[in-house]
């Protein structure tokens, strides 16, 4: 028996692998869930589309009666498309110019294909993506909250100095939505948003869940400025927001106590507090986290490389590399910790640099063993590469991490055994 999936028979077929990297793919549809939950994917639709310029594909995700979209990279596709068909469906079809194809899992424990004549070779090359703007909370609709925290007026228009701030709340607003189909689909949400602030975000998403999704809620702001919390509680108190609570503290001794966390969010929580925030979510075992990191001072210190002295010599390059190092191994970690992870550009670079989101999604089955070595062997060169001795998210996970890049039989090289 081979517990490993990825090692199995029933991997998706060559042709489909092939016609995604080509482009030959018009569309790709997995359907028959092999989970019969309510909860579960019911099917994907996969199709081209150009986005600024560049290609990807759409994915079209439909869990009960919500139908969510992922816009990936090509290069994204493959590895999503593959944990899809492995994790969720066992019957797909296949649409390309020359033919289309009709493959399915066997009770034998192979995959099954037909070809047949095309259906859509008449359809043309991928679609521009160009959807007018519409955002959650429109503009023109007086918004309490958004009145509240200064960005609308009571008639609700925007305020000149406040419009990226606008849209900056709708574009978080949107990422959330997204991952909606990867939290419980019923009952009571626990999220909490470490390092709140003036709490943007965590009136946004308390109007998102509540107003929009019609779902209970319980959501924690944290902070550690007290002046700030309480100011917010009082916001929170005028608008009679329910399950909406803050609280004063430090992201890095927060302890979830006996509550199990659906959702994380930070924006901008200051240097380590995003890992204080990351590593707080990972051991509350927290089902999705989103975190748009801030400025990045600990690994500037210390980061050096003999082979790439010439790009480290100057500060100010030195700063972004040792920022998007910090951000490619906090997606390490997550990822290793069994996070399925993605880092994307959160808003456009003119309104703020901070512009990154990683977004987390907890994987409903462990890696595969060869998967987990890769990982670790990426976060361990990474750090060498770079001469960086500790990590603080590392650090802050302890000895679950270390346990994790220790597992048992690990070797750095080798067969999977
Ligand atoms: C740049 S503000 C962002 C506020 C808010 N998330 C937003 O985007 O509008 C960063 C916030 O993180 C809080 N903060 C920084 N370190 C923290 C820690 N260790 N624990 C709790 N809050 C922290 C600061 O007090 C500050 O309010």
């Amino acid at each position: 028996m081979n517990p490993d999936p990825s090692h199995s028979e029933l991997t998706l077929p060559d042709i489909v692998l092939q016609s995604l990297q080509s482009g030959e793919c018009i569309q790709l549809l997995l359907c028959k869930p092999s989970d019969k939950q309510v909860s579960a994917f019911k099917k994907v639709t996969l199709r081209p589309l150009i986005i600024k310029g560049k290609s990807h594909y759409q994915f079209a995700l439909l869990r009960g009666r919500q139908e969510v979209h992922e816009n990936l990279l090509w290069e994204e596709s493959i590895p999503r498309i593959k944990e899809l068909w492995t994790e969720h469906f066992r019957e797909g079809y296949l649409f390309t110019q020359q033919a289309d194809y009709h493959f399915r899992k066997t009770k034998q424990g192979h995959v099954s294909m037909k070809k047949h004549a095309p259906t859509k070779a008449q359809q043309k090359e991928a679609e521009t993506h160009n959807r007018s703007k519409q955002y959650l909370i429109p503009e023109g609709v007086p918004c309490a909250f958004l009145e509240a925290i200064g960005v609308m007026s009571g008639a609700g228009k925007v305020k000149a100095a406040q419009y990226h701030k606008f849209r900056q709340i709708n574009r978080y607003m949107e990422f959330i939505n997204d991952i909606v189909p990867s939290l419980p689909g019923s009952g009571e949400l626990n999220i909490v948003d470490f390092g709140c602030g003036k709490s943007y975000l965590t009136f946004a998403t308390h109007y998102l869940f509540t107003k929009i999704l019609k779902r209970r809620v319980n959501i924690t702001g944290l902070d550690l400025k007290q002046s700030v919390v309480a100011h917010c509680q009082q916001i929170a108190k005028d608008l009679q927001c329910q399950g909406l609570t803050f609280e004063t503290g430090d992201i890095s001794r927060f302890q979830s106590g006996a509550n199990k966390y659906d959702l994380s969010i930070s924006l901008h929580a200051c240097d380590t507090a995003t890992d204080a925030a990351i590593a707080a979510a990972v051991s509350s075992d927290t089902d999705v986290i989103m975190a748009v990191p801030c400025c990045q001072h600990e690994l500037f210190q210390q980061i050096s490389s003999l082979s790439q002295a010439g790009l480290l010599k100057h500060g100010i390059l030195k700063e972004k590399i040792a920022s998007l190092v910090t951000d490619a191994l906090r997606a390490l970690v997550l990822e290793i910790c069994g996070y399925r992870t993605q880092v994307i550009e959160f808003i456009e670079t003119e309104h703020t640099p901070k512009n990154l989101l990683i977004r987390a999604v907890k994987r409903q089955r462990q890696l595969p063993g060869r998967e987990l070595r890769e990982l670790v062997h990426q976060f361990r060169s990474l750090k060498d590469q770079y001469g960086i001795n500790t990590f603080y998210l590392e650090q802050a996970l302890g000895e679950q991490f270390k346990k994790l890049c220790q597992m048992p039989g690990y070797a750095m090289t080798g067969n999977d055994g």
